[in-house]
């Protein structure tokens, strides 16, 4: 078969394993051929290829970031965007389409599938609020990068007696920062499903260092939000899927932290580091697993269908499932776990 191939949203640790293995199976087991579509859904809009087999994803399995490139564009959104991709895969005669992506990229996915092109989805993203699967690959890399920032933040935190916010990303999850927040021991962690009060937070500061403790690290997700009417927050702007770029709210929580307890306060706001760099094994091994069942996916035929985990296992679900609905933090693990170190 011809099969087309396209990493679309944020970069994520990961992406290279699975085109790596993708191409390995299809190209040694199948006797398939590859395009790769450079930047996205952009590529296929404008029919630019990165040239894909066997020998050029030698050495790729460690390297973050993509071979193909990435971009946030949304055909959607994009003069005759569709038109020129049903062009692009027409007159290339590819048989099979291999997008891997979050929620946004999975959704063009899905929308195109319903209009007769035949592909099968792989999830990525750091933020693991995708439907339909257990975990991302990404995600682990994300949080051991964040915990090891929290880890060395203790230090300056404990030797100067400060509060020091780490902001993480995540988007509307609080998936990195309930993790990141368990695994660094932080005094507080704010999410996106949890509008945090201020009043409550300084006060539990205050009674933390009252009873002897010092050094207190807050962990906030980039999409954390005050209970409405709390805390005043800057507006954001819009991208080309309608999501606000989030990023900062770190800088407004420490400075009324500083101002309500009269502790000194610092700001670390981890940002791309944790998009960056060379995953961690398990982020390998899932991005490989993800990438040999794409492609069995594509020869069974399962167009339509995500690879996803659950149970342990790789299973294939509709990629609108996957898509429907945000997979937002699982309050237990905040409550029951996270909260009770919360001192
Ligand atoms: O979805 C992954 C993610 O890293 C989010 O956590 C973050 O909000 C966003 O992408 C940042 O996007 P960009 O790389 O476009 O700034």
């Amino acid at each position: 078969m011809l099969v087309g191939m396209l990493t679309g949203g944020g970069d994520c640790p990961g992406l290279n394993a699975v085109i790596r293995a993708v191409v390995r199976k299809g190209e040694i087991r199948f006797k398939d051929r590859f395009v790769g579509f450079a930047d996205g859904w952009r590529g296929v809009i404008e029919d630019r290829e990165v040239p894909l087999d066997v020998e050029r994803c030698r050495g790729i399995l460690p390297r973050g970031g993509t071979i193909l490139g990435t971009s946030r564009t949304n055909p959607y959104r994009v003069p005759e965007g569709v038109m020129k991709a049903r062009a692009t895969l027409s007159s290339r005669e590819i048989d099979a389409l291999v997008v891997i992506g979050g929620e946004d990229t999975l959704g063009v996915a899905n929308r195109l599938c319903a209009e007769g092109i035949p592909v099968v989805g792989v999830p990525k993203t750091i933020d693991n609020d995708l439907s339909g699967t257990e975990l991302t690959f990404g995600f682990h890399t994300a949080v051991q990068i964040a915990t090891d920032a929290i880890d060395r933040l203790h230090t300056t935190a404990e030797s100067h007696d400060r509060v020091i916010v780490c902001e993480v990303m995540g988007r509307n999850a609080g998936w990195i920062a309930t993790y990141a927040g368990i695994a660094g021991g932080a005094a507080e962690i704010l999410v996106p499903e949890e509008p945090f009060d201020i009043d409550e937070i300084c006060t539990k500061l205050t009674e933390r260092h009252a009873k002897g403790r010092y050094a207190s690290i807050v962990v906030v997700a980039e999409g954390a939000r005050p209970i409405e009417g709390t805390l005043s927050l800057a507006s954001r702007e819009v991208d080309a899927f309608g999501h606000e770029r989030l990023g900062g709210i770190a800088n407004r929580l420490a400075e009324e932290i500083e101002i309500r307890t009269g502790f000194e306060a610092r700001v670390t706001i981890l940002g791309h580091v944790q998009r960056c760099g060379t995953p961690t094994a398990f982020d390998r091994v899932l991005a490989t697993r993800f990438g040999v069942a794409a492609i069995d996916a594509v020869h069974d035929g399962d167009f339509g269908k995500m690879v996803a985990l659950q149970g342990g296992r790789i299973v294939r679900v509709p990629i609108g499932e996957a898509v429907s609905e945000l997979k937002t933090l699982d309050k237990s693990l905040f409550h029951d776990v996270a909260g009770i170190f919360f001192s």
